[in-house]
C-alpha cells in the first residue's frame, strides 16, 4: 500500500503526482520540478495558490502548455500547501501529517488508485521523520470503514487510494525507507484501533480482543494469555465480574507480552475494553447511547500498539498489555446501586452508580498486572469520564500521573504523535470524595472534578509503581477535525503509546523525563 521509489517522478505513470509547497511568501513556490514552478508562477503571484495549510491546486499536464511535451506521465499534478514554516519540531511533524492527509483525501475525491508523493525540501526535519510523518498522514487520511456497506464504495466513487509511492525528493532513500516503515507501522496500528472501534457492540465482543491477541502471538511470537470468567472468579476479580454480571456475553482479560531481556525494564499498558456501555441499572439516556460502542477505544489502542511494537522490535524494553473486556448491561442479574464488591487486591467498593464501570474493570487489571508483572511503569488508557470532555473538550487527552518523569515522557510522546495531552492534578483532597460509609471506597466521587476522582480510584490499585492514566473520553472519537482524522473513532493513544515505547527512558535516571 506504500513504497518508495528512486525513479524520476515525472517518469512514473500514476493518477496523481503530489508536490508539497510551503507558504514562504517568496517569489516562486519551493516545488522541486522547474517546469511545474513555471506553470505555478501566475497562480502563485495571484495568491490562488500560496502554500497555505489545507490549500490544494490541481494541474492537468495535458492542459498546461509545454508540459505535455515534457514526459510527465501522471494524469494530474496536485500541489498541497504546508502552511508557514514552523518553529517546533512537533509542529513541523504535524504540518506534514496534515498536508499528507489533505493529499490522501483529495486523492479519494478524485478516485485516484495510485499516487506518487514527492517529499518536500522546505521543512526542516531529519529525512527519516519527514518520511514517517508523510506516511502517517497518507495512511491515516486514506482510512475508510465500509465493511457493513453492501454496496461497494467504488460504485459511489469514494473508495480509498490503493497505492502510495513515496519519492525521496532531495532526501536519502535509505532514511526515507526507514521513516516510511515506522510511519506505516504506527499509522496502520491506529487504523486497526479505528477498525475495532467502528465495529458495533454485536461485532466487537470481548472474545474479539482475545482472538486479536492470539493472532499477534502467532504472527510475532508474543505471549498471549486470556483469562475467562471462571478464572476471574477463582482470582477474585470482583470488579470485572460485577460489571459483567448483567450481561449475556462472557468477559475476558487479555494479556499480551512483548519480551526482550529480563534485565530490561517492563512497561505495563492497560486499556479499558468496554465493548458497550449502556450504564447498566444506572441506565444512560437513549439519545447518543449508540456511541458507547466506542467505550473500548483504550483497549483497542493498547492492543493495536502492541502490533506496531512487535513489528518495530525495540531492544531495551519489555511491554505487557492488559485489556479487561466486557460490556455493561442492565438485567435481572445485573449489579445494583448499593451493592458492595471486592476487587482483586481485596479492597471493597460500594457501587453508587453502575455507570462508573470503567474504573471497576481497570482496578482489577491494574492490581493483578502490578502484582504479576512487577512493572517499572504503568500507563492506562480509558474512555473513563464525561467530565474530561467538559474540562478539556475534544482537543486534549487528560493525563493524570503519580510520577513526573513518566508524565513528562507521555507529554513528549503525545506531542510527537500530534496527540496532545494535558495534565490534571491528583491529591489527597480529591481522594476524600471517594470515602464510603460501608466499604473501603465508593465508585463515584460526585460531580466536582469527576476526571480526577476517577483517576484517584485507579491510583488505589497501583501502589507505589510509577503510573499514568490517560482519559481519552474526549479524544477517542469526534476528535478535532483534521485532514488525517475522519469522523468517528480517531485511533487516539495508539501512536502516543508507540512513541512512548520507542523513546523510552528508564524512570528514576537522569533524562528519564523532561520534568
Ligand atoms: N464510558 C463512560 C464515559 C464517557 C462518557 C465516555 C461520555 C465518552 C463520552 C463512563 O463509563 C461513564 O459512564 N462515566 C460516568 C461516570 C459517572 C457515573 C461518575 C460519567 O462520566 O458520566
Ligand atoms: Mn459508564
Ligand atoms: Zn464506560
Amino acid at each position: 500500500m506504500i513504497q518508495t521509489t528512486s525513479r524520476e517522478p515525472r517518469s512514473l505513470s500514476s493518477d496523481i503526482l503530489v508536490y508539497f509547497a510551503a507558504e514562504t511568501g517568496k517569489k516562486t513556490p519551493d516545488c522541486a520540478d522547474p517546469d511545474i514552478r513555471k506553470i505555478l508562477r501566475v497562480p502563485w503571484k495571484n495568491g490562488d495558490f500560496s502554500g497555505k495549510e489545507g490549500q490544494v491546486f490541481l494541474i492537468y499536464p495535458s492542459m498546461a502548455a509545454g508540459l505535455h511535451k515534457k514526459d510527465i506521465r501522471a494524469g494530474r499534478i496536485l500541489l498541497v500547501g504546508l502552511g508557514k514554516p514552523e518553529k517546533l519540531d512537533s509542529a513541523r511533524r504535524e504540518q506534514l501529517r496534515l498536508a499528507a492527509g489533505t493529499a490522501a483525501r483529495k486523492g479519494i475525491d478524485l478516485k485516484a488508485k495510485e499516487m506518487v508523493v514527492v517529499l518536500p525540501d522546505s521543512v526542516d526535519l531529519p529525512s527519516r521523520q519527514m518520511a514517517e510523518c508523510v506516511t502517517e498522514g497518507l495512511i491515516l487520511g486514506n482510512y475508510r470503514f465500509d465493511k457493513y456497506k453492501t454496496k461497494s464504495e467504488d460504485e459511489d466513487g469514494t473508495g480509498a487510494v490503493e497505492r502510495f509511492i513515496l519519492h525521496p525528493g532531495s532526501h536519502g532513500e535509505s532514511a526515507v525507507r526507514k521513516g516510511m516503515t515506522r510511519g506505516r507501522h504506527a499509522a496502520l496500528a491506529a487504523c486497526t484501533t479505528r477498525d475495532m472501534a467502528n465495529e458495533p457492540g454485536n461485532g466487537w465482543t470481548p472474545e474479539r480482543f482475545a482472538l486479536y491477541g492470539n493472532r499477534l502471538a502467532r504472527e510475532y511470537g508474543l505471549r498471549c494469555q486470556v483469562l475467562d470468567k471462571q478464572e476471574m472468579e477463582k482470582l477474585g476479580m470482583g470488579g470485572i465480574l460485577a460489571v459483567n454480571q448483567g450481561s449475556a456475553t462472557p468477559p475476558r482479560l487479555v494479556i499480551l507480552e512483548y519480551r526482550t531481556r529480563k534485565k530490561n525494564p517492563t512497561l505495563m499498558l492497560v486499556g479499558k475494553g468496554l465493548t458497550f456501555d449502556s450504564g447498566g441499572v444506572s441506565l444512560k439516556p437513549a439519545s447518543g447511547m449508540e456511541e458507547m460502542k466506542y467505550d473500548m477505544c483504550g483497549g483497542a489502542a493498547v492492543m493495536a500498539a502492541m502490533e506496531a511494537i512487535a513489528q518495530e522490535k525495540p531492544a531495551g524494553i519489555n511491554v505487557v498489555a492488559l485489556v479487561p473486556a466486557t460490556d455493561n448491561m442492565p438485567s435481572g442479574t445485573a449489579t445494583k446501586p448499593g451493592d458492595i464488591i471486592t476487587h482483586y487486591n481485596g479492597k471493597t467498593s460500594e457501587i453508587i452508580n453502575t455507570d462508573a464501570e470503567g474504573r471497576l474493570i481497570l482496578a482489577d487489571a491494574l492490581a493483578y498486572g502490578v502484582e504479576k508483572f512487577r512493572p517499572d511503569g504503568v500507563v492506562d488508557l480509558a474512555t473513563l469520564t464525561g467530565a474530561v470532555i467538559i474540562g478539556l473538550g475534544h482537543h486534549h487527552t487528560g493525563l493524570l500521573a503519580n510520577n513526573d518523569q513518566l508524565a513528562g515522557q507521555l507529554l513528549r510522546a503525545g506531542e510527537l504523535a500530534g496527540e496532545p495531552l494535558w495534565r490534571l492534578p491528583l491529591g489527597r483532597e480529591y481522594r476524600k470524595q471517594l470515602k464510603s460509609e460501608v466499604a473501603d471506597l465508593k465508585n463515584t466521587g460526585g460531580r466536582p472534578a469527576g476526571t480526577i476522582t476517577a483517576a484517584c480510584y485507579l491510583e488505589e490499585f497501583v501502589g507505589e509503581v510509577p503510573w499514568a492514566h490517560l482519559d481519552i473520553a474526549g479524544t477517542a472519537w469526534n476528535f478535532t477535525e483534521k485532514s488525517y482524522i475522519p469522523k468517528g473513532p480517531s485511533g487516539i493513544g495508539t501512536r502516543t503509546i508507540i512513541n512512548l515505547v520507542l523513546h523510552w527512558k528508564n524512570l528514576g535516571q537522569p533524562g528519564g523525563g523532561k520534568d
